[in-house]
């Protein structure tokens, strides 16, 4: 059973708001929102930041990686002003923050650990430490539907992930399930596979969930495509479309 909500706001807002801020996240809320994905990576000074590309220049203005700059000089920097002239000065949120208002707001969280290339080990480490430490009483508790889900491409973050905090669920994404996707999932412990849905089949969908995983969809932004997932299986899944798609129902 997926203890989780069942369509999430991709990057806080979808692509209605500059991704991965609080403006985004305000605005997934403002349509009703309480659960999102969003992207987490490091800062050069090892704090974790939330943001999607390791290098500077699409959403975030500047030059160089996020590996050059402390997560503080990026928390000064513009995260808006490419989406529009009303969100200029929107800043690159720190991890810890963001979640803590998304815990304190209940917005249920998918955090995808992004690590910049040869972070991998460090960024799963760190980001996880830092949820479990934010969830300790859900944790102790036993109150697993409200734990984020920590997903990730890198099978080296989700080890470290797993090392790190066990007792916080994990999801493998993976773009196209090949044959090699169960043993990955199973030496992870993941809970739930995360995959593209353009290359998902209805045979997929139904050999995942033959073996007790979740499974969701990224990024659907079509309500009659979300219809058919749901009908072959799909637990859950993302859209930037928060416009199109309800938070609800299809
Ligand atoms: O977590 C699902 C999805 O966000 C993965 O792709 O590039 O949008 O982070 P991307
Ligand atoms: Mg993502």
């Amino acid at each position: 059973m997926w203890p989780y909500p069942r369509i999430l706001a991709h990057r806080g807002g979808g692509t209605l708001a500059p991704e991965n801020t609080f403006a985004g996240l305000r605005c997934g809320m403002e349509y009703g929102f309480r659960a999102i994905e969003f992207d987490v990576m490091l800062a050069r000074d090892g704090v974790p930041v939330v943001m999607h590309d390791p290098a500077l220049g699409r959403t975030v203005r500047g030059s160089g990686s996020v590996f050059e700059h402390d997560a503080a000089d990026l928390a000064r920097m513009d995260a808006g002003s490419w989406f529009g002239a009303g969100y200029v000065g929107e800043p690159v949120p720190l991890f810890g923050e963001f979640a803590a208002w998304c815990k304190e707001h209940g917005v249920w969280m998918n955090i995808e650990i992004k690590p910049a290339p040869g972070y991998e080990l460090e960024t799963g480490a760190v980001v996880a430490r830092e949820a479990a430490m934010l969830f300790a009483d859900e944790i102790a508790a036993g109150e697993v539907q409200r734990l984020p889900l920590l997903s990730s491409f890198s099978d080296v973050a989700l080890a470290a992930a797993r090392s790190n905090a066990p007792t916080l669920p994990r999801a493998c994404l993976i773009s196209a399930l090949d044959g090699d996707w169960e043993r990955r999932a199973r030496a992870l412990e993941a809970v739930a596979i995360h995959t593209n849905h353009l290359h998902l089949t209805p045979v997929l969908a139904q050999a995942v969930k033959a073996q007790g995983f979740g499974l969701f969809c990224y990024t659907v932004n079509d309500p009659a495509r979300a219809a058919e997932l749901l009908s072959w299986g799909v637990d859950a899944f993302c859209t930037d479309r928060i416009d199109l798609i309800g938070p609800e129902c299809v």
